[in-house]
């Protein structure tokens, strides 16, 4: 199959990152017989730096046209100070805009072999395996009004934190599909108890569930998941959530296997172009050291190859190359534990991955 490709590196570690996943991308193009065509656009930092702006018109074009879109990450601490509206992260919640992806898919699994990487014990988060759904463009993220306007005779800041009822329908329907090709369990996390937002999204989600029977469907609140997830880890299996408490919550399961440098993503519309990138951010002060785990990326592009391409035999041989080397004892430092490993660097966790996807090792 040819497959179109457009690669957004972004900023801080995101180029590195991405590098190493299209060494394993175009060892499975090698391998099972594909042609995957990289266009490069540009996105967050670098894009400022170039156009003015975080998503200059021509990327979301780019975007819009291709088969997939593989992101890196964006940020750098250099522009914490320009207008709001032209920070780097506009670009990325641009583009999940511009393209419509309100489904985000973050699936948290344990590898074996790293299971003494976790800050929990073993018996905590041995078989640990959840796909949290968060919905991606909406919520208080998007919401209007926002701004700055004085209050009470000082300075004040607001945003809003506002879903429709299509919204949550749309977010709900993806995780309850999910979940029928999983062990049928979803937890819908809100804040029901405070905000009106929360009960209007539990009473939605409830009569959305009404379609699938044999799901069964529960609440938490979510500070209630925040410690659930450390405590007991294993009663879940979807997590449906809104925009903001999927973005917390996700970092934090993210550590549960190890490291947030192992959480894999993907965005996905509902007709198009879905958009794949690791959960974790550019971290500016690792660039270019040759330090950071490429793992979420790569496993990133397996996402890619499942969802986008269905092309469920070659995501299976990206996803066991990244057991294989774990196996093996290969570690980036995030997941370094003790001498009987081996510490590499990225570019070094890359070709091993590439090599084990081509069967040479
Ligand atoms: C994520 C990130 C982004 C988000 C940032 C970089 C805008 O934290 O994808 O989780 O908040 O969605
Ligand atoms: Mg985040």
């Amino acid at each position: 199959m040819n497959k179109s490709i457009l690669v957004l590196k972004g900023d801080g570690i995101g180029p590195e990152v991405v590098n190493q996943a299209l060494k394993v991308l175009d060892a499975v193009a090698a391998k099972f017989n594909h042609k995957f065509e990289y266009t490069e656009g540009l996105i967050g930092g670098v894009a400022i730096d170039k156009c003015d702006v975080p998503l200059p018109d021509d990327t979301l074009e780019l975007a819009k046209k291709s088969d997939a879109v593989f992101l890196g990450a964006v940020g750098d601490w250099k522009y914490d100070t320009l207008d709001p509206e032209i920070r780097p992260e506009k670009g990325l919640l641009g583009i999940r805009k511009g393209l419509g992806l309100f489904a985000n898919l973050r699936p948290v699994r344990i590898f074996d072999d790293l299971i003494s990487s976790s800050p929990l014990k073993e018996d905590l988060i041995k078989g640990v395996d959840i796909m949290i759904i968060r919905e991606l463009t909406g919520g208080v993220y998007f919401g209007e009004p926002k701004g700055e306007a004085p209050k009470d005779g000082e300075r004040a800041a607001f945003n809003t934190m506002i879903y429709k009822e299509s919204e949550v329908r749309r977010i709900a329907k993806v995780a309850f599909e999910i979940a029928m090709k999983r062990s049928k369990k979803v937890c819908s996390v809100d804040k029901a108890n405070v905000l009106d937002v929360s009960r209007f999204w539990r009473e939605i989600v409830i009569d959305e569930a009404k379609n699938y029977p044999e799901v069964e469907l529960t609440h938490q609140y979510v500070d209630n998941t925040a410690m659930q997830l450390v405590i007991n880890p294993k009663q879940f299996d979807v997590i449906l959530t809104s925009n903001l408490f999927g973005d917390i919550l996700s970092d934090e399961a993210s550590v549960l296997s190890g490291s947030l440098g192992l959480l894999p993503s993907a965005s996905l519309p509902d007709k198009g172009v879905g958009m794949y990138e690791p959960c974790h951010g550019s971290a500016p002060n690792l660039k270019g050291l040759d330090v950071v785990n490429p793992i979420a990326t790569i496993l990133s592009a397996s996402m890619m190859l499942k969802y986008s391409f269905d092309m469920k035999e070659e995501a299976e041989a990206v996803d066991n190359a990244v057991s294989e080397i774990l196996k093996q004892g290969y570690r980036t430092q995030d997941i370094f534990v003790n001498d009987s490993q081996t510490l590499v660097g990225t570019s070094k966790m890359g070709e091993l991955i590439k090599e084990k996807v081509k069967g040479k090792r």
